[in-house]
């Protein structure tokens, strides 16, 4: 019996549900070893041969063996780039010193660095888990769906990203297929983060989703429990600032029945800012 052909719409819907599922990339079954697919070094040519050849394209390609191996899990990374966070006096300075940190191994499959969107300096400052893929293409946070719905809900109190608000996420690279970001990865972006937040100086803090809340007040407790309630977020000269963890849009785009709690939430921000003066 010989097997049906798929149409051209089951081709079409497949391939729709794997981008859903965050595979934007197609991998063949068996590893290639492109290394050892680098032609063999040329034997050294004669001079009167080397007049007439032309300059070869690609020269300078280094042996495998003479490329620095980086060791991207070393907690020394999340030393360094706590020490480069620490000196910069500025967001130019600190977005200038993320694009040049090399030690992040996300930085390495994502198309741009991510570093915020917004008025820095305004009053509310959010802060999300990970650019996804339109983030990536466009290199700003929240431009997707999700973005699209945070804004309109940020919008419903009031704050816009032109004077409202500055966004950011805990992590400036995508995760390769939106994967959970491992540990080593958010300690690295965190150092980072938590100086953007010191130099962004909010009035308060809004953690949009679960991994943003548990990496920013480092606790294991989770949304479900620390949503809607205010806590105190310490900057490093003991300044202390309210954060609200809340549901991150994604979610809510998944259990629409839960924008309820997040409306309660941006509730208790919009009060905040009246109590602080600012509104
Ligand atoms: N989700 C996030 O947490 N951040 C983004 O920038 C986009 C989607």
């Amino acid at each position: 019996m010989t097997e049906p052909v798929a149409s051209r719409e089951d081709i079409a819907s497949l391939l729709k549900w794997y981008v859903d599922q965050g595979l934007d990339e197609t991998i063949g079954e068996t590893a290639i070893d492109r290394f050892a697919a680098l032609p063999p070094a040329a034997a050294p040519a004669s001079d009167s041969a080397r007049a007439s050849s032309p300059t070869p394209i690609r020269s300078a390609v280094l042996p495998p063996q003479a490329r620095a191996p980086v060791p991207l899990e070393s907690p020394q990374l999340v030393e360094d780039a706590r020490a480069l966070a620490e000196r910069c006096n500025s967001l130019e300075e600190l977005e200038a010193a993320v694009r040049a940190f090399e030690g992040c191994a996300l930085k390495r499959t994502a198309k741009n660095t991510v570093f915020a969107d917004g008025t820095p300096g305004a009053p509310v400052m959010i802060v999300g888990e990970a650019p996804g893929a339109d983030e990536d293409r466009l290199g700003k946070p929240f431009v997707g769906v999700s973005g699209q719905l945070m804004d309109r809900m940020m919008e419903a109190i009031g704050l816009r990203r032109a004077g409202g608000f500055y966004i950011t996420n805990i992590l400036f690279w995508r995760p390769p297929g939106n994967r959970t970001p491992t540990l080593a990865e958010q300690a690295m972006c965190l150092a980072f983060t938590r100086r953007h937040i010191e130099l962004a100086r909010p009035k308060l803090l809004v953690l949009a989703g679960g991994t943003a809340a548990k990496a920013v007040l480092d606790t294991t407790e989770g949304i479900m429990r620390l949503r809607g309630k205010w806590v105190s977020y310490r900057l490093g000269d003991g300044t202390e600032i309210s954060a609200m963890p809340t549901f991150h849009p994604a979610y809510l785009l998944r259990t629409p029945a839960s924008k309820r709690q997040s409306w309660l939430d941006l509730l208790a921000v919009d009060k905040k800012l009246k109590e602080l003066g600012v509104r």
